[in-house]
């Protein structure tokens, strides 16, 4: 935690006390702020301040905008059409690696909702160089003025950022063509939106969602190899879901692949560790915390507290049926993977319609096969839990149900 005193909060009633009670004006990101801005940019909330103009730029983001759950619906079929491509090309792979190749899928999903296209190759290079440079500022252990940018930062970041705005440029010539992605729907809500800042605003939802969003479902799918029922019931559901196109509507009526992601997202959070540190001195708990020391909210023990949760270490998602989305629901004091109060992700509703159309669409095609359920190493990349060595193999559904039959047969 470096030289500052710091204080690992765990206890729900003071957790609200810095995110959701008046005094949370008193708290600021901290450090977080400062390791990423170069590769985010300063046109997001991610890095804003609370006592600065948070307020604002977080009114501006594309999913708080009042059209945001419009966008949303629209969203589910291009994004549907992108994932089942990726499909595609994992089933042709003797092996996949989860954590990139479902990074990859939900890295095209989210283009083709924000800008209706998949994105060159280069785009998906130049993100990666730009998060591994606020990564090694995250992870460093000398003070960050120390922390030289990678070779070709610059480059990248103007050519990623700029990607956006030349599509921007475009999308504007085209004006009235009525396409249904993010950025075309900004620009028709808002036309004075200033480009750069609407670029920096897409570009940011990659680094807001990207990796979290597609560390999620690696959780999900090796929770799902450990507990075949639960797949079963999502194979079946999901292919319920296939008759005729995807709309939101229907994967509002799908419980049990809303359930797995609930539950995916309780027994393994993407982001477990949130930062905030108190402007002035502060009392909290019962101590003095002195400006600039390192509060760190953690949901890793809440999620899995036997006090609150009955078998609490395992993957159960037949709880959230039984009344338990309303008695836990997201952002409650032992279930909060986007956080909770008005700080709490921007992006949740989004992450939640990508994850359920990606999971419905993946596991109405093929099962996913784990090489192993045992408890997988763990490292960190971006503020963000970053599975290893989760290998395995998409195996398509018709050719699983005839392996399962020689199965039984011999
Ligand atoms: C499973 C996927 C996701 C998880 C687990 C997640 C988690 C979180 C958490 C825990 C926070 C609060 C951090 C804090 O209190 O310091 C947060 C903030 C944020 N997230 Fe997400 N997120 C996800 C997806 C997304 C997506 C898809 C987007 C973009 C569309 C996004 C954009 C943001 C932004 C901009 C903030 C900062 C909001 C603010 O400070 O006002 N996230 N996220």
């Amino acid at each position: 935690m470096g030289p500052n005193p710091g204080l690992v909060l765990n206890d729900p009633a003071l957790i609200a006390e810095v995110y959701e009670s008046p005094r949370r004006t008193e708290f600021e990101k901290g450090n977080i702020s400062e390791q990423i801005r170069p590769s985010t940019t300063d046109d997001t909330s991610f890095t804003a301040e609370l006592r600065g103009d948070w307020v604002q730029k977080r009114a501006m983001e594309p999913t708080a905008r009042p059209w945001a759950a419009e966008s949303l619906a629209d969203m589910v079929g291009p994004m549907q059409a992108a994932i089942s491509e990726s499909v595609d090309a994992l089933l042709k792979r003797d092996a996949i690696d989860l954590a990139p190749d479902l990074r990859r899928l939900t890295f095209d999903a989210f283009s083709v909702a924000l800008v209706s296209e998949k994105l060159p190759e280069q785009v998906f290079e130049d993100f990666m160089l730009l998060a591994k440079a606020a990564d090694a500022r995250i992870q460093a252990k000398l003070p960050l003025k120390f922390v030289k940018p990678p070779k070709g930062f610059e480059e990248a970041k103007a050519r990623f950022y700029g990607h956006f705005v030349d599509r921007i440029r475009e999308a504007r010539k085209r004006h009235g063509s009525r396409a249904v992605d993010v950025m075309s729907r900004y620009l028709e809500e808002q036309p004075g939106i200033d480009d750069q800042v609407l670029a920096h605003m897409l570009g940011g939802t990659y680094f807001g969602g990207a990796f979290s969003s597609s560390v999620t479902l690696v959780g999900a799918f090796h929770q799902l190899n450990k507990h075949p029922q639960a797949d079963a019931r999502l194979a079946a559901e999901a292919a319920s879901l296939m008759d005729g196109p995807l709309t939101v509507a229907k994967l509002d009526g799908a419980k049990w692949v809303e359930a797995v992601i609930l539950e995916s997202l309780r027994v393994l959070p993407a982001v477990r560790v949130m930062t905030r540190t108190p402007s002035k001195d502060a009392q909290l708990a019962g101590v003095t915390l002195p400006a600039g020391a390192m509060i760190m909210i953690t949901n890793q023990h809440l999620h899995r507290d036997p006090a609150h949760w009955p078998e609490p270490d395992t993957f159960k998602p037949e709880r959230r049926l039984d009344g338990g989305a309303v008695r836990d629901p997201l952002g409650s004091g032992h279930f909060f993977p986007f956080g909770r109060g008005p700080r709490a992700c921007v992006g949740a509703d989004f992450a939640m319609v990508f994850l359920k159309t990606a999971l419905a669409t993946i596991a109405s095609r093929v099962k996913v096969h784990v090489d192993s359920t045992e408890p997988f190493e763990e490292g960190f990349f971006f503020g963000v839990v970053l599975p290893k060595g989760v290998t395995g193999k998409f195996v398509a559904r018709t050719a699983q149900a005839s392996l399962d039959v020689r199965v039984r047969s011999a």
